[in-house]
């Protein structure tokens, strides 16, 4: 097991998680909220890392520097080792991060105006990504069966055949539902897109995050032989706690994307090379395998936990990856915004509430439990009270 010491620890300033003002805002109070809102491991970041950028810091030293080729060569050999993926060398673009990535790419595959199929409930950035560049979101829902996520292919492929549809943007695996994608599933994906002639964007960021027994399915590993185009992001920011140290990549074989991503990146000097970025990333890859392996083991048996003290009228619904429980509350009969209130007010619990990634997601809520077991019994603590109040 990681350590889980109480969070954050002495010393942290404006942590986003506990920021009163924004908590005030989210969820009407701000004090005494259990905060498990944020996607980010509430436990001490790996020695390894650490050591690194203490080493970097005492260097002195802080100007332009040169990324080392071994840096996205530690990435490639993670991937190799962590997923059994071959990444070619000439296939990774460095970006500061995977929304930078994702608005990148979606301009250079659609025109204003366009269509982008999102499947909901999913992540809170990719509508206003979308949004913001004046392109259209699309829903394709996920579909809850028997307590498991699916998607609804007959309804994607009748948006991928929409001419006006371009792009989708796939989350692999899917934040907040938690399912890891089978390669199946993602095959399927891949012919629909590839027959309609829409850009896959695969935002897997959640990758290292998979629980055993599931695998991550690189969307990269069902394309071979395939004609569809594709791009993929992935980063350490999330596995790892290092959103506030970024740095991520963008995965593609597709020399027009490769070329325009370059460009952009190029022109709005995208790659700033932060030296601690790189540090951060470089140890992170090379040495972070037993911290991982120890965290994955902590939420799993947080899964176990939570399912085993969650009371009546709350279900979670099981993760496959990430370290984010889905709960679902709709068996308690409150309306959206009843619902974030009593989350907040009745429970103490600052989560996400459902309809934030989407209507889909209304009646559930998202809770982050890369935590000490000890905060899994507080929650549970708290919803059992509230239920039975
Ligand atoms: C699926 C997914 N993509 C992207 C991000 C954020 O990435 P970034 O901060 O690099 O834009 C998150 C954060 O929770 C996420 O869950």
């Amino acid at each position: 097991m990681p350590r889980t010491e109480p969070f954050p620890p002495d010393g942290v300033g404006a942590v986003q998680a506990l920021d009163p003002e924004t908590l005030r805002r989210r969820f009407g109070r701000e004090v005494g909220l259990l905060p498990l809102w944020i996607a980010e491991p509430q436990v001490p970041v790996a020695e390894e890392i650490v050591e690194a950028l203490a080493a970097r810091a005492a260097a002195g030293w802080y100007g332009y520097e040169t990324r080392p080729r071994r840096v996205l060569d530690a990435f490639r050999a993670w991937m190799r080792r962590r997923h059994g993926w071959d990444v070619d060398a000439d296939a990774v673009e460095v970006s500061p991060s995977v929304g930078t990535s994702l608005a990148v790419l979606v301009d250079l595959v659609t025109d204003p105006g366009d269509g982008v199929i999102l499947q909901p409930p999913v992540f809170t950035d990719f509508k206003p990504i979308v949004r913001a560049g004046g392109r259209a979101p699309v829903t394709n829902p996920l579909v809850i069966e028997d307590g498991r996520y699916v998607m609804d292919l007959a309804d994607l492929e009748e948006k991928a055949a929409d001419p006006a549809n371009r792009v989708l943007l796939l989350c692999n695996p899917h934040n907040p539902v938690g399912r890891a994608w089978t390669a199946e599933e993602l095959a399927a994906v891949a012919a629909l897109c590839e027959a309609h002639d829409v850009v896959v964007l695969a935002d897997e960021i959640h990758a290292d995050l998979t629980l055993a027994p599931h695998r991550f399915t690189p969307f990269a590993t069902v394309t071979e032989g395939r004609a569809v185009r594709w791009a993929a992001t992935h980063g350490p920011l999330k596995t790892f706690g290092l959103a506030g140290v970024c740095d991520t990549v963008v995965v593609t074989d597709d020399e027009e994307l490769r070329t325009g991503f370059r460009e952009a990146s190029d022109r709005f000097h995208l790659t700033r090379n932060h030296v601690f970025g790189i540090a951060a990333f470089e140890a992170a890859y090379r040495g972070g395998d037993r911290w991982l392996d120890d965290l994955l083991d902590l939420v799993a048996a947080n899964v176990a936990r939570l399912e085993a003290g969650l009371p009546d009228g709350v279900e979670l619904v099981r993760p496959e990856a990430t370290y984010l429980a889905w709960l679902d509350l709709r068996a308690l009969g409150l309306d959206v915004p009843e619902l974030a209130r009593w989350l907040a007010l009745e429970a103490g619990l600052a989560l996400s509430p459902g309809h934030w990634f989407g209507r889909q997601g209304a009646g559930f809520a998202r809770m982050t439990i890369a935590v000490g077991p000890e905060v899994i019994d507080e929650a549970v603590a708290r919803l059992v009270r509230a239920v039975g109040a």
